[in-house]
């Protein structure tokens, strides 16, 4: 009696020991990884627009380009027609201090990071910046591996609203973790901050990384030329048609949150003719891409701004339906674009990325338009007529024609 009183006591104690370890283990076993993909942050419902140092100025950004390109965004209507981020890239860093905090470089940005910040904000913009998951930048200065946390802090101190995040440096470092942990960090700054992940497209961001990161870069980097690869980008960097055909299969991947970022814009940065800065512009809009401007905005021709504040195109990026856009035809050097819009509506692009016109024709059956929709020119800015079926154009060479067919 005795003794089956006690074997039952052992077995109640051992069903207590084994349930409280179980739930240890459950609340403990969960990676940061896990812990991030439960949910998304809720920002970026839109692709992110804005500008970012890198493109043009590399490593001779200063605070006074930030100032100037931030009053240059206001006085050109470019922030009021959504572009909103303004991006410090690589080389804003100084060292870390005793503590291990980050500090500005005191020759490029004298004043401090909190103070651009601010000036940045008090012209209705946000404020963006840059670091890396590895030990250092790709520019060699610190990256954030081991500091993810008190960075974050820092950040969010400084009133930051966007974190671009590199790849350099990373060693063996696995980048579903080491973009987790950064994540979580910004999650608990206690601040709203978009996470621009620029891992290259390396190890296939878009098959994880949906509640992790806002964006991810999908491939190498952009240079400013339509179609001619040259010995010195090849092994790193991307013509705007090597990088269209590297994102153009990435598109069910892409929706509100989570973006595909074929990279920065580099429209007025000299390498292109304006017809192609147009197809560069055109197609981005219908890959649901971040519109990030990569030129000097204080300093740019009329023709760049009217690219970049085509509001038609922008709408296109920025429509809510928030689904990439992408090839449903091709045949040589012609091609027809269709980009599903709210409302039932369609965004298409005919492309022609040959050296000779090309007339190029979409069908109902490749656009799926309905049947009683307007087709509005998108470079013209008119409404050419009613939807018949089917469009056609005689394309420029590089060129583009962008239509939207609906209501
Ligand atoms: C990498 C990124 C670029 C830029 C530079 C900065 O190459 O892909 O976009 O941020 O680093 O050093």
């Amino acid at each position: 009696m005795w003794g089956r009183a006690m074997r039952h006591l052992v077995g109640l104690l051992l069903s207590f020991v084994i349930a409280a370890m179980a739930c240890v283990t459950s609340a403990h076993g969960e990676t940061t990884q896990e812990v991030v993909n439960k949910a998304p942050n809720g920002l970026a419902l839109t692709p992110p627009m804005g500008w970012n140092s890198w493109n043009k100025f590399a490593c001779n950004v200063n605070e006074k380009v930030v100032r100037d390109t931030a009053n240059a965004m206001v006085a050109s209507g470019m922030r009021d027609a959504g572009y909103q981020y303004v991006v410090v890239d690589d080389c804003w860093a100084g060292p870390r201090d005793s503590n291990g905090f980050i500090t500005a470089d005191p020759q490029r940005f004298p004043s401090g990071i909190k103070a651009l910040a601010d000036y940045v904000h008090s012209r209705g913009l946000k404020f963006g910046i840059y670091s890396d998951a590895g030990r250092l930048t790709c520019g060699g200065r610190p990256g954030s591996q081991g500091h993810e946390y008190q960075d974050a802090l820092t950040y969010a101190r400084w009133g930051i609203d966007y974190l671009k995040y590199d790849w350099c440096s990373t060693g063996d470092r696995n980048a579903k973790e080491a973009y987790a942990v950064m994540a979580d960090a910004l999650r608990q700054s206690g601040r709203e901050i978009v996470f621009s992940m620029c891992e290259w497209g390396t190890a296939k961001p878009w098959l994880w990384a949906k509640n992790a990161g806002n964006l991810w870069r999908s491939t190498g980097d952009i240079f400013d030329s339509f179609d001619k690869q040259d010995d010195a980008h090849k092994s790193w960097a991307h013509t705007v048609t090597e990088i269209v055909d590297l994102n153009e299969p990435l598109w069910s991947y892409a929706g509100p949150g989570h973006w595909n970022d074929p990279d920065m814009l580099e429209i007025g940065n000299g390498g292109m003719t304006p017809t192609e800065y147009r197809s560069h512009f055109s197609l981005w809009a219908m890959m649901a891409a971040p519109l990030i401007a990569g030129n000097d905005i204080a300093h740019m021709d009329e023709t760049t701004r009217s690219i970049l504040l085509n509001k038609e195109v922008i709408a296109v990026d920025q429509d809510p339906l928030g689904v990439q856009g992408h090839r449903v035809w091709k045949d040589g050097d012609s091609e027809v674009w269709v980009k599903p819009l709210s409302g039932g509506a369609k965004g298409v692009v005919l492309f022609n990325r040959g050296e000779a016109p090309a007339t190029i024709r979409a069908t109902a059956q490749q656009v799926g338009a309905p049947a009683r929709a307007r087709v509005r020119d998108l470079w013209a800015h008119k409404y050419i007529g009613r939807w018949t079926g089917s469009i056609q154009a005689t394309v420029e060479p590089h060129g583009v024609a962008m239509f939207r067919i609906g209501p």
